[in-house]
């Protein structure tokens, strides 16, 4: 039998997400303070060749089929071409996707497709400069937007886009927002705001649920369930006004998809986590620093995953925030 990443309640996790940096070139407010985090050191972040031998342990030993880059912002890693050039050739022929805020996705577009780059997912919250910079704190609009075309140019298909509704922010934006994605032939997804900044200022009685993100929509267009097998997705999809285009919603919190997780993530610093909301990690830098075979390190994924919660537990007593904010663990 080929060694499989399951947990104790029969999940199999086959999706990779890899955050292979935790620097940033934006300051999203509900994301990071102005200033910034205490980034990881250069010694202490998996280089190249580390990076690409936890992926083809993950991707040739452990059955993992699909491997998403995110970061922080992934285009900030200098060999991002080189790592999803390699995870690309690994036997099996992994789909490699990337999560980005779009910022010199122009530049590198069509290096990516080349080195076998299958997706990828843009992050846009507004589509009014002045929010941007009041959400951001940059001026990076049109760099965005410029990164957006980029990816549609290069033939990659979906383009998906990712929008979290502040109150009092963006939520005005959801119907433009649509009508923009719509039209560009982007897919959108709503994604409600969950605990995962280090300043703490999620308040889930300030959160746009999903359901509120739905009414809104509802006003301005007709959504009808989208019959496509869901899966583990994490979004849910409506069809809107007969197709074919849709919106998604990610409710991670008020409607937790746990239960059909597939996931399994590796931080820049060789960290393994189970879930998104871990509270503990297994540290695979130190073994493979150390001089661990393949199967060592194999066999301690399988552990970390066995030892995965049933679900976030968020609305359990003495839910604890992970330490590790969003942007360090890759989303
Ligand atoms: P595709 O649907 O395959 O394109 O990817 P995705 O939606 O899983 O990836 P993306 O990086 O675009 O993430 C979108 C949002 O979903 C982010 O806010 C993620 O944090 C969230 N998300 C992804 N995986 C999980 C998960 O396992 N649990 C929770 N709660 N949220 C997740
Ligand atoms: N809650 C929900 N989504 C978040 N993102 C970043 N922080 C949070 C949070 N606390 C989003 C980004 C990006 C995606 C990967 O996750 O805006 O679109
Ligand atoms: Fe999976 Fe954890 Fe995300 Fe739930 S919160 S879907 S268990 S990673």
């Amino acid at each position: 039998d080929t060694p499989a990443l399951i947990d104790r309640f029969g999940r199999v996790a086959t999706d990779l997400r890899v955050s292979l940096i935790d620097k940033c070139n934006l300051r999203c407010t509900y994301c990071m303070p102005a200033e910034g985090l205490p980034w990881l050191k250069r010694q202490e972040m998996l280089d190249t060749e580390e990076m690409n031998r936890l992926i083809r342990i993950a991707v040739e030993t452990l059955g993992v089929t699909n491997v998403r880059f995110t970061g922080g912002e992934p285009l900030l890693r200098q060999d991002l071409v080189d790592v999803i050039g390699a995870t690309s050739a690994l036997t099996g022929n992994p789909k490699t996707s990337l999560t980005t805020n779009g910022i010199n996705l122009h530049r590198h577009a069509d290096a990516l497709v080349e080195a076998g780059l299958d997706r990828v997912n843009v992050s846009l919250d507004t589509l009014r400069a002045d929010t941007f910079h009041q959400l951001t704190r940059r001026d990076r609009f049109d760099d965005v937007l410029d990164g957006l075309a980029a990816a549609k140019a290069t033939g990659l298909e979906p383009v998906k886009v990712n929008a979290v509704l502040l109150r009092g922010v963006n939520d005005d934006e959801a119907g433009d927002l649509l009508r923009f994605c719509l039209t560009e032939g982007y897919q959108l997804r709503f994604i409600e705001q969950m605990p995962l900044d280090p300043q703490h200022g999620w308040d889930r009685d300030q959160m746009i649920t999903a359901d509120e993100i739905l009414e809104r929509l509802g006003e301005e267009f007709t959504l009808t369930p989208h019959v496509a097998e869901r899966g583990s997705a994490p979004a849910e999809r409506w069809l809107v006004d007969g197709g074919p285009g849709t919106v998604g919603v990610i409710g991670s919190v008020t409607r937790p998809f746990c239960a059909a997780c597939d996931r399994t993530r590796l931080t820049a610093d060789g960290q393994l986590r189970s879930c998104l909301f871990s509270t503990t990690e297994t540290d695979l830098r130190g073994p493979l620093r150390d001089g661990a075979g393949d199967d060592e390190l194999a066999r301690l994924w399988q552990e970390t995953m066995w030892a995965k919660k049933a679900g976030h537990g968020m609305d359990d007593d003495g839910f604890a925030q992970p330490s590790r904010p969003m942007s360090a663990i890759g989303g």
